[in-house]
């Protein structure tokens, strides 16, 4: 499972990146008006340092309107995805950016019936939001298994992106369950590295050295 970036943030974007192991990013409008800048200008930022995926979604709510900010949108970097919410209108959308070889990722996706939709349609990604799930009583874990399960028996190259991440455990359970990837914010991403026992085991390994250093003096 791949990790993206959730965030338009371009100070956690950098630190990220110098992990290693960050292979896209995933912006929405709730994301971009945090950071009070323009929209294009902050894409061709992070495309500029993200070969990945770079999802940018459209404000439009008609397939018109849509199309036409998608294309205006996959001309700032050839990384550019354009993100297209989960409604009928959406899918017409997807059906046609697909046709013109335009990366798309359907988003608000909370059960495994409009993840088949969505590939049908053409998407690149959808995005099923496990944490938003989760936060009504459902398991969003099950419906990315679900979606897994799906795009395996019928052969869909549509790839599931687990969204809407709150903590690491999130992540165990999107790889488990079959996600390609995970869109996590950095707070979560920086979390995955942490464990009481590694941060106490390095204090023990130092504690151990610096006696024996002081016993051969
Ligand atoms: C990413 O594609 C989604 O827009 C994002 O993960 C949603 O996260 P939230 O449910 O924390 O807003």
């Amino acid at each position: 499972m791949k990790f993206f970036l959730d965030t338009a943030n371009i100070d956690e974007i950098k630190k990220a990146n110098e992990f290693g192991i960050i292979d896209g990013v995933t912006t929405n409008p709730s994301l971009v008006a945090k950071e009070n800048i323009s929209f294009h200008d902050r894409l061709r930022e992070i495309t500029s340092i993200i070969p990945g995926s770079v999802s940018a979604e459209v404000i439009a709510l008609d397939t018109e309107g849509m199309v036409k900010e998608g294309r205006e949108l996959a001309k700032i970097a050839p990384n550019i995805t354009v993100k297209i919410p989960m409604t009928p209108d959406g899918m017409k959308a997807v059906s046609i950016l697909s046709k013109e070889q335009i990366k798309t990722n359907v988003t608000l996706i909370f059960n495994a019936n409009q993840a088949l939709v969505a590939a049908r349609a053409g998407a690149t990604y959808v995005s099923p939001f496990i944490g938003r799930l989760d936060d009504i009583g459902h398991s969003g874990a099950s419906v990315i298994g679900e979606i897994a399960d799906i795009f395996s028996i019928h052969g869909l190259d549509t790839k599931i992106i687990a969204a809407s991440i709150r903590h690491p455990q999130h992540i165990t359970e999107a790889a488990l369950n079959g996600a390609h990837i995970a869109t996590l914010p950095y707070k979560v991403l920086v979390q995955l590295f942490k464990h009481p026992l590694t941060d106490w085991g390095i204090e023990a390994f130092l504690r151990d050295w610096e006696a024996r250093e002081k016993g051969d003096s």
